[in-house]
C-alpha cells in the first residue's frame, strides 16, 4: 500500500519556520513509529501571490483535493495589504475551506498545567481547562451572497449575507454531538436567535437533531454574546461548543487566549468522510504570520506541531501516536521549556524555534 500522502502548504510569515519543525517530526515518525508519509510541499497565500499572481495556484487546489491531509502554517502579512481583496492571501485559505468543504473546524482551547500562570485569567479558572470549539467554516457570513460595496443614492453601501440552510447546520451539529460523545458528552449552540433568522434556524436545526439522534449529550442554547462572556468569566463549564462561521473566529481566538499563548493551539479542518472513512481535511495553527517576529527563529512550533498530532488522531487514526506526541509537548512545557511568547513577568531567556523542535524530539526519543 502506498503511504499516506500530505501536502505541506506553509505559507507565508512565520509559517515555513514554524511548519520546519513540524517536517523533522513527521520524519521521526517515518524513522522510529513505522508511519512514513509522503510529503509535497507548495505554496500559498503572498508566497503564491508572489510566484503566481494568485494566493492559491489552480494545480495546488487540485493537489489538495487529492491527498489524504494538509498541513498549513501561516497565510497574509503587511506587504499584501493594499492588494485587491480577490487575491489577498486569506482568500487561498478560503478557498480551500470552501473547494474541500471543509464544515467542521475543530479548535482545541486547552490548558497545560505549565501554563496557567500565563492565562490572563486566574489560574485556578484555566488549570485543567479542555474545551473544542466546532465552528462552522464553509458558510455563513464569510460566504453569504449578496455580497460587496455597492453605490446607493450619494454613498456606498458595504453588503454581506449571513445564510445558513437546515443541511448545513444539520452536518456541523452531527460532527459536534459526534466529537461530545468522545469527550465530556456536552453540547453549547451558540447563536444569536434573538436578533437573527439565522439564529432561530440555527437553534432549531441543533435542537432537533439532538432529538432525533443524540438525546444522550446534554445540549444548551447560549447567545453568543453571552457565550463570550461565560468564556471569560468561567470557562470550565463547557465541553465542546458548536458555532457559526463567524462567531466561531471570534469566540475561538478568545478561547484561545485563555490558555496564555496563541502559539499554543492547533485546529483541525474537516470534510465529510470519503468511502475509506477518511475525511477531505486541512490542519493548520489558530495563530496567524506574525509579520512582527518572521525571521527571526523566536516562534513558537507548538500550535503547528499540535496540529500534526490532529492529523494523526483525525486523519490517520493513530490516536495512540497523537497522544504520544502531545505528552512530548507537555513534557517539554512542565520541563521549563519556553519560546519567547511564554515569557511571563519574571522574564528569563527564551529559547528558539528550532530549540523548540529540538526538545520535542528529545521527548519523542524518550518515550520510546
Ligand atoms: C482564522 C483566521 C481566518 C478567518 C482569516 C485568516 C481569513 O482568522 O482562521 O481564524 O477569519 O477565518
Ligand atoms: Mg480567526
Amino acid at each position: 500500500m502506498a503511504n499516506p500522502s500530505l501536502l505541506i502548504l506553509a505559507g507565508d510569515g512565520i509559517g515555513p519556520e514554524v511548519m520546519g519543525q513540524v517536517t523533522r517530526i513527521i520524519d521521526w515518525f517515518g524513522a522510529k513509529r513505522d508511519l512514513p508519509f509522503d510529503v509535497e510541499h507548495d505554496l500559498v497565500g503572498g508566497a503564491a501571490y508572489d510566484k503566481h499572481g494568485t494566493p492559491l495556484h489552480d494545480d495546488t487546489m487540485a493537489r489538495a483535493l487529492e491527498v489524504d491531509a494538509v498541513l498549513l502554517g501561516a497565510v497574509g502579512g503587511p506587504k499584501y495589504d493594499d492588494l485587491d481583496f480577490s487575491v489577498k492571501p486569506e482568500r487561498g485559505l478560503l478557498r480551500l475551506r470552501k473547494e474541500m468543504d471543509l464544515f467542521s473546524n475543530l479548535r482545541p482551547a486547552q490548558c497545560f498545567d505549565a501554563l496557567a500562570d500565563f492565562s490572563s485569567l486566574k489560574p485556578e479558572l484555566v488549570a485543567g481547562l479542555d474545551i473544542m470549539i466546532v465552528r462552522e467554516l464553509t458558510s455563513g457570513v464569510y460566504f453569504g451572497e449578496p455580497r460587496g460595496i455597492i453605490e446607493e443614492g450619494n454613498e456606498r453601501v458595504g453588503i454581506n449575507t449571513q445564510r445558513y440552510t437546515e443541511s448545513e447546520i444539520d452536518r456541523v451539529a452531527r460532527s459536534a454531538f459526534e466529537l461530545a460523545r468522545r469527550r465530556g458528552n456536552k453540547v453549547c449552540s451558540m447563536e444569536k436567535a434573538n436578533v437573527m433568522e439565522s439564529g432561530i434556524l440555527w437553534r432549531e436545526v441543533v435542537q432537533k437533531v439532538h432529538d432525533e439522534d443524540y438525546p444522550d449529550v446534554e445540549l444548551s442554547h447560549m447567545y453568543a454574546d453571552n457565550g463570550a462572556m461565560q468564556l471569560v468569566r468561567a470557562p470550565k463549564q463547557f465541553d465542546v461548543i458548536v458555532t457559526d462561521n463567524l462567531f466561531g473566529d471570534i469566540l475561538s481566538d478568545c478561547a484561545a487566549m485563555l490558555t496564555g499563548s496563541l502559539g499554543m493551539l492547533p485546529s483541525a479542518s474537516l470534510g465529510a468522510p470519503n468511502d475509506a472513512g477518511r475525511p477531505k481535511a486541512m490542519y493548520e495553527p489558530v495563530h496567524g504570520s506574525a509579520p512582527d517576529i518572521t525571521g527571526q527563529g523566536k516562534a513558537n512550533p507548538i500550535a503547528c506541531i499540535l496540529s500534526f498530532a490532529m492529523a494523526l488522531r483525525y486523519s490517520f487514526d493513530e490516536g495512540e501516536e497523537a497522544t504520544r506526541l502531545e505528552k512530548a509537548v507537555e513534557k517539554v512545557l512542565a520541563d521549563g521549556a519556553r519560546t519567547a511568547d511564554l515569557m511571563g513577568p519574571e522574564g528569563g531567556t527564551p529559547i528558539s524555534t528550532t530549540e523548540m523542535g529540538d526538545l520535542i524530539l528529545g521527548a519523542l526519543d524518550a518515550s520510546l
